[in-house]
Order: C-alpha cells, then structure tokens, then sequence
C-alpha cells in the first residue's frame, strides 16, 4: 500500500545525477563578499520575481527585486502587440532601476514563457509545439530551435526562458498535454536535454550561457504529467518508483545537460504540494542530484501550501524554493519575509543559500558584465526576430512533426492539375495552428500582421499547389458549386492553455459532430478526403477518421504550418516521417493509455 503521506524518500533508491561542477572559486568568493554587504531588504529582493504588469522600474529599485517576468498576457503598456524597441526600452528601464548607484548593483533578471520559440514577440518565428516535435523523434532538430529560440529571446533585452517543460504527459485530458514532448520517458528525456542545449549552449564550451544564449529551466518539478485524470495542478497518482522511472526522466537528463534553473510544480504528491515538499526540493534536486542553480516557483505556486497565502509563505523557501514567483503578490511577499526573518521562521542560513544561488545565476549567464539590454550584442545586430534562417527551421519541424495516421485508395501524395477544395475552420486560422502560449496565455485571434513571416496551411496549399498547376477553392463549409477533384479538411481543436484545457472525454466534438458531418456530406458526394487534424494531443476522431480517404495528425504547428503542403505534393521527395509520440485512443475513455 502506498503511504501518501510521506514527507522523505529513499534517497538511496534513486540514482544521482550526473550534474555538470560549474563553479568556480572566484565566483564563489565574489558571492560570499557580496552577501556579507547585502541588507536584509536587499537579500528577500533578490529572491522574489514580480509580473511586469505589477512592477514598475521604481518598485524593483525601491525593493531591490532580483527578476521580473512576463507572464502570458503580461507584455509593455499591455500591449500584446508591442514592439520589439518597446520590449528593449522596458528591459533597459528594469535594468537601470536594478543597477541604480544607491542600490547593490545587482542587474535584474527577465524570464518569459518562450515555449515554443519567442512566442510572447510580436513577429517571431513560432515553432511546432512539444507534442509535434515529440513525433519528430530528432534532438538535433529540438537542439537547433532551442538555439533559434536562445537568439530571438536575447534580441529582445531577455535572459531566461521558462522551457522545457519535461513533463511526461500520462493522461491526455491535461490541458498540457501538448507542452509535454511524449508519453515516453526515455524520449523526454533524450528532446528535454537537446532542447537545454539549445537555449544554454554546452556547459564546458565557451558559447556556455553566452552572448546568444539564456537560461534555460526545467519544469515542473516534479509530477506534472501524472495528476489525476489529468488534472491540471492537481495530485499525481504514482508510487515513489514511478516518479523516479517516468517523470524523473527529464531531471536527470536536464541535469546532466546543465540546466541552469527547475520550476516548481503546482501539483502535489502524498497530499503535499510540491511548492512545498522539502523531499524533493532540497533532499533529492539540491543534496542528492548536486543542483546547485535557482529553484523557482511558479505563478503564485507558494500560495498553494497549506497555510500559506501568496503574500506569506515562509514554508516554501524553507521546502528549498529559491525564487519566488510572485506576480502581483511581491510586495506583501517582500514585508513578510522580512518579518518572519526577524522572527527566525525563516533562517538566514536557508535566505543566503537561496540569494547565494540567485547571484550564482546571474554570474553565470554573464549578466554581471553585461551592459544595459538594448546594448547586448543580438539587441543591436537585428534582424533576428523572425528571420528567415528561423522560418525555415520551422519549416522543417512541420514537416517532421506531422504524423500520416490513414492514407487509403493512394490519395496522397497530391497529383499536379488537380481542383483541391480546402475546407474546414483552420484552414486560414493562425490562431489554431499556434494553440496557446501565442502572443497571449490562451493563444488564439491572430492577424497576419501578427507574425508576417507566417504561412497558412490554407497559403501553403496555393503556393505548392500552383506550382503543380492545380486549382485551389476555399470553401470553409465545404459547399461548392462543381465538383473538386479532391478535396483537404482543415480542422481541430481551438486554441488553450493550461486548466483552461482540462478534458472529461477524449471524445473530439463530444456534442456536435460537425467536421464529421462535413466530411460525409463529401463522402457522399463522392469526393476523395484528406484530413488535417490540428489538436494538442492525440483524441478520439474515428467518426472522422472512418469518413476520410487520409489523415493527417499535424499537431500545434506554428507559423510555418503552410510548410506541410510540400509533404502532401512529396515536393522532392518529401515524404511523411513523424510518428506519434503519444498513444492513439481507439476508444473515447481510453485515458491513461500509454506505450508499455
Ligand atoms: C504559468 C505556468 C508556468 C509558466 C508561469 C509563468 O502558470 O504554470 O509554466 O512558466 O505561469 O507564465
């Protein structure tokens, strides 16, 4: 019987971890002078991350706040829409409170949820979600858009980027699901650890942490993928051995690979929210694995414990959280940290390890030595956001990440002169192809001018479909006077983040069938059917499925989406290569449904 109330592990049960000796005495005896002058304002500052839309340059040089972030719908003025030189011009402001000459000079720390390249940028190169490159089965490739993803953040004025997420998605009801690279440990592991080169670089050489690489972090710690029924922020149902065999796997191969910081999650396992479970925190990640980097929380996480309110939470950073995640809660977060203290419900000892860590952090990236954020090289060269060396990239990873589930009577590939109906509500619809975590927390309304560099599927089909001397129709219902030769359905889930995609049913369109309905009506016209499916994990479409002649499981493609018309002509030999990374229910209840 498993006893959920345990509060230590057997440590001696799980394997170290073969995390990277990065530290270096100069430093280290740099830290220590430092921390003798610091005030203890100055030492809880450092350890607590507001939301830019919560705190202004004055307050971060007034509290000495050691980070800033925006969250999803967090941007300057709150201007989704803001650009490029507005980003930089509030990086430089928070940079210049934090290094004002009555402070400690500690430069400010910026971190931002590019999950899936700079996605909160206006105009970035937006790639396939984890779940589609999960398919791709290609760590290079992950490696290489991490490093993509590494130039568009720092061209912006920031340091850090709230990725990868290496849960191991168990039950695909979780509106995470898609944030997660695979069922597999083993392929979370192996996508996880690339996808940290990428973003970091390669602890040991000397573009280590760089001019054109951040932080990366790895999240969340631990069990985010195993909650119940998939609930989001909810309890993760698993014996000790199965947390250390599935969703350790990312930890151990971040580790190894250098990560720099790991994000505490909202779930809880034996009753006790993680925020809180000094077990896993300080006994396992710090003492047992040697992390020696920033463990930090997640949006008003702490809250979340027993007892605790986001503006009072002693418990978390004596658990072994290093940052506080405290968006809007900073302030009163900073008073009673400051309280407690003086009490000695927090002890110095843990408050200078945690502000150790944190200025440990920002030695390493470089921030010390760096200039204001405007004047760090990839600032000034441009050019960078979007470009074409970017777009291609995810070009590739669409074509990699899509999965051919059905190709019956040869429909594909396309053939040159053909009259192609494209039809369905995602044809044209940005929104759908990047999901969440685009431009805003939930994704979704995107204009083309948004990212101009995007590519439809629907622009994708025209511009290889002319090529091949076809006749492209857009019909969004389907209904067209004369017959189409052929005929592509672009459909799928609309566009979430987190809870807010929390499912019940694995059952696509549980009430109203109404792509399935289209897709007969073409059946019964006659007219051969190719599915593109856009979902965030894999659900259950056999209605769909059994209407078409192919199907195609493209995922959260990103803004490059139009990249998948060359597969379907096979432009050059392209062929379909991703294969799923996540079970394919054949029933609608078939939740937790995973490989082995
Ligand atoms: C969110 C997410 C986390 C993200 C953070 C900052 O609630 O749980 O993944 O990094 O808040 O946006």
């Amino acid at each position: 019987m498993t006893d959920w109330s345990i509060s230590t592990l057997a440590l001696s049960d799980w394997p170290k971890a073969q995390t990277p000796r990065l530290q270096s005495e100069k430093t280290e005896a740099l830290i220590e002078r430092i921390l003798e002058w610091l005030t203890p304002a100055q030492k809880v500052g450092q350890i607590i991350q507001a939301d830019i839309a919560s705190v202004t340059p004055e307050d971060v040089a007034a509290y000495h706040l050691g980070s800033v972030l925006n969250g999803g719908n967090s941007a300057p003025n709150g201007n989704q829409r803001a650009s490029l030189a507005d980003w930089l011009e509030l990086a430089d402001a928070f940079w210049a409170a934090s290094m004002r000459a009555d402070g400690p000079r500690i430069p400010i720390l910026w971190g931002t949820d590019a999950v899936h390249g700079h996605n909160n940028l206006i105009g970035a190169t937006v790639f396939p979600h984890n779940v589609g490159l999960g398919a791709t089965r290609d760590a290079e490739l992950v490696e290489r858009i991490g490093a993509a993803t590494a130039r568009e953040v720092r061209a912006s004025g920031m340091d850090w980027a709230f990725s990868p997420t290496v849960a191991v998605a168990r039950d695909s009801r979780w509106g995470r699901a898609y944030e997660s690279y695979s069922e597999s440990p083993q392929l979370v592991a192996e996508l996880s650890a690339a996808l940290v080169r990428g973003l970091q670089g390669i602890s040991g050489n000397e573009n280590f942490l760089g001019d054109t690489k951040i932080l990366a972090c790895a999240k969340h710690f631990i069990g985010d993928g195993g909650t119940h029924g998939g609930r989001d922020q909810g309890e993760t149902i698993a014996t000790e051995a199965e947390l250390r065999e599935v969703h350790a796997a990312g930890y151990y191969a971040t580790l190894e690979a250098g990560v720099q910081t790991v994000m505490a999650s909202f779930s809880s396992w034996g009753g006790r929210k993680m925020h809180g479970h000094k077990a896993f925190l300080t006994d396992l990640l710090k003492a047992h694995w040697g992390f020696d980097g920033v463990v930090v929380g997640d949006w008003d996480g702490h809250g979340q414990i027993e007892g605790a309110t986001p503006t009072d939470c002693p418990d978390a950073l004596m658990a072994g959280l290093d940052m506080y995640m405290a968006p809007d809660s900073w302030k009163g977060l900073h008073a009673s940290l400051l309280r407690h203290l003086e009490s000695g419900r927090i002890s110095q000892e843990r408050l200078d390890d945690a502000v150790r860590r944190v200025l440990r952090l920002k030695m390493r990236a470089g921030l010390c030595t760096q200039p204001t954020p405007s004047e760090r090289a990839l600032a000034v060269r441009g050019n960078i956001v979007g470009c074409t060396a970017h777009t291609e990239l995810a070009a590739v990873a669409v074509q990699k990440s899509a999965v051919l589930l059905k190709n019956a009577n040869n429909v594909l590939p396309l053939q040159s002169n053909q009259r192609i109906l494209v039809t369905g509500p995602a044809a044209d619809d940005l929104g759908m192809m990047c999901g969440g975590w685009s431009l805003s927390w939930q994704g979704g309304n995107l204009n083309p001018t948004d990212y101009p560099h995007a590519e439809t599927f629907l622009a994708g089909i025209r511009r290889v479909g002319q090529e091949h001397g076809g006749t492209i129709i857009y019909s969004p219902d389907g209904r067209i006077k004369d017959s189409p030769d052929i005929a592509i359905h672009v459909f799928g889930e609309p566009p979430y983040a987190e809870f807010r995609g929390d499912l019940s049913t694995l059952d696509f369109q549980p009430r109203d069938k109404k792509d399935a309905d289209t897709l007969k009506r073409l059946r019964k016209a006659g007219i051969p059917t190719i599915c593109i499916f856009l979902s965030g994990r894999p659900l259950w479409v056999n209605p769909s499925l059994n209407a078409s002649d192919a199907f195609i499981a493209a995922f959260l493609p990103g803004t490059q989406a139009g990249a998948l018309a060359d597969v379907l002509f096979a432009t050059n030999g392209l062929d379909f290569s991703g294969k799923l990374s996540f079970s394919w229910p054949q029933y609608a209840d078939q939740y937790a449904l995973n490989m082995g």
